[in-house]
């Protein structure tokens, strides 16, 4: 286990302050699974976790939150704990309803940070968090991102959130988020790794004082939506490779200390435990500027979360 305490924090546009590493808990499934993740990672010393409405599991990490809490391994305002809005509740009158079910969920008073999950929106309802129209394809709703995320900003001043964000922006959707923000986001969180260094929206976060948090650091690799043949490659890397073997660290500790040493923030997932420990063992080294330099340069667009399903959809990033 790492001391919490030294894990290096971020300073958000707010001057609030994150742990540079969190846990991601997409797919990480609600059969106990999760619950133990979450035990496991508050014991190695995360407290940072990044959490979803669509994941469908938060029930579980409030279980895990709530036990750890009354067992004396933290306290409440030790821990950072992120969760997105989903897309069926992007309307003003139901960001706020999809922040309570979360809230309830987690079992928590307030979120450290609340995102638009992605810079478009659904059928707004609640039977069907992916709702398809007769012809098998998603139904979109003409609800503007900025009416969510105006209603974000009403749910900081209501004392439900103390940060808010987005996720899945490119640069010219952020451009038109910042003309009109009250409450500026804190963070963009997006796809980054070395084989995706999504250099132009970097420069454009880092010149209006946005972090970028890193999901999917080590490729996705254990996804059934990514649809890729080789989903280990980023992992099996040559490069990332020599620099492990010259560490006397593990590929996935390379590419979580890769996005560490570029500036951002971090959200490795696992259910393993071992691993969930081994991932947040990175602050005993450090890569040289050419290193990471050298990781950057793998770039080639390998994006493992398109979510191609919504292509057709207007605001969608990736176009
Ligand atoms: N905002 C968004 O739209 C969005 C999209 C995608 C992800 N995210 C967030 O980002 C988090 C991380 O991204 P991700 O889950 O897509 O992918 P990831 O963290 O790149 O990879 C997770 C996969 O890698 C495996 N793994 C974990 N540590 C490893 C290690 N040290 N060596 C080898 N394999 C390892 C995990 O297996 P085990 O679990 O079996 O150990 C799991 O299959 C998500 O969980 C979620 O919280 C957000």
């Amino acid at each position: 286990m790492v001391d919490p305490k030294s894990v290096p924090r971020y300073t958000l546009n707010n001057g609030k302050t994150v742990p540079v590493v969190g846990l991601g808990t997409w797919q990480s499934a609600p059969d106990g699974s999760v619950y133990r993740a979450v035990r496991a990672a508050l014991e190695a010393g995360y407290r940072h976790l990044d959490c979803a409405f669509i994941y469908q599991n938060e029930e579980e990490i409030g279980n895990a939150i709530a036990d750890s809490i009354k067992e004396g391994v933290l306290k409440r305002e030790d821990l950072f704990v992120t969760s997105k809005i989903w897309l069926t509740y992007y309307r003003k009158d139901r960001v706020p309803l999809c922040a309570k079910k979360i809230l309830s969920a987690l079992k928590l008073e307030y979120a450290d940070l609340l995102l638009l999950h992605w810079p478009f929106a659904f059928q707004q309802q609640d039977e069907n968090l992916f709702p398809t129209g007769a012809d098998g394809k998603i139904v979109g709703d003409d609800v503007d991102y900025l009416e969510a995320y105006k209603a974000l900003e009403d749910l900081v001043d209501a004392g439900l959130v103390r940060s808010i964000g987005v996720s899945n922006f490119n640069v010219e959707q952020l451009k038109r988020l910042l003309a009109v923000a009250r409450i500026k986001p804190v963070t963009n969180q997006v796809e980054l790794h070395p084989y995706l260094v999504q250099a132009e929206l970097k420069k454009y976060c880092n010149d209006n004082g946005i972090v970028l948090t890193a999901y999917s650091p080590l490729g996705n690799p254990g996804s059934a939506v990514n649809s890729a043949s080789d989903k280990d490659k980023l992992l099996k890397d040559p490069v990332v490779g020599k620099l492990a073997t010259k560490y006397g660290k593990n590929a996935g500790q390379i590419l979580i200390k890769y996005q560490v040493a570029s500036g951002n923030l971090v959200i490795p997932k696992s259910v393993t435990k071992e691993r969930i420990a081994s991932n947040i063992q990175i602050f005993d080294f450090e890569l040289t500027k050419e290193e990471v330099a050298e990781l950057a340069a793998l770039d080639r667009n390998y994006r493992s979360c398109g979510f191609e399903m919504t292509s057709h959809l207007k605001n969608y990033p990736f176009a």
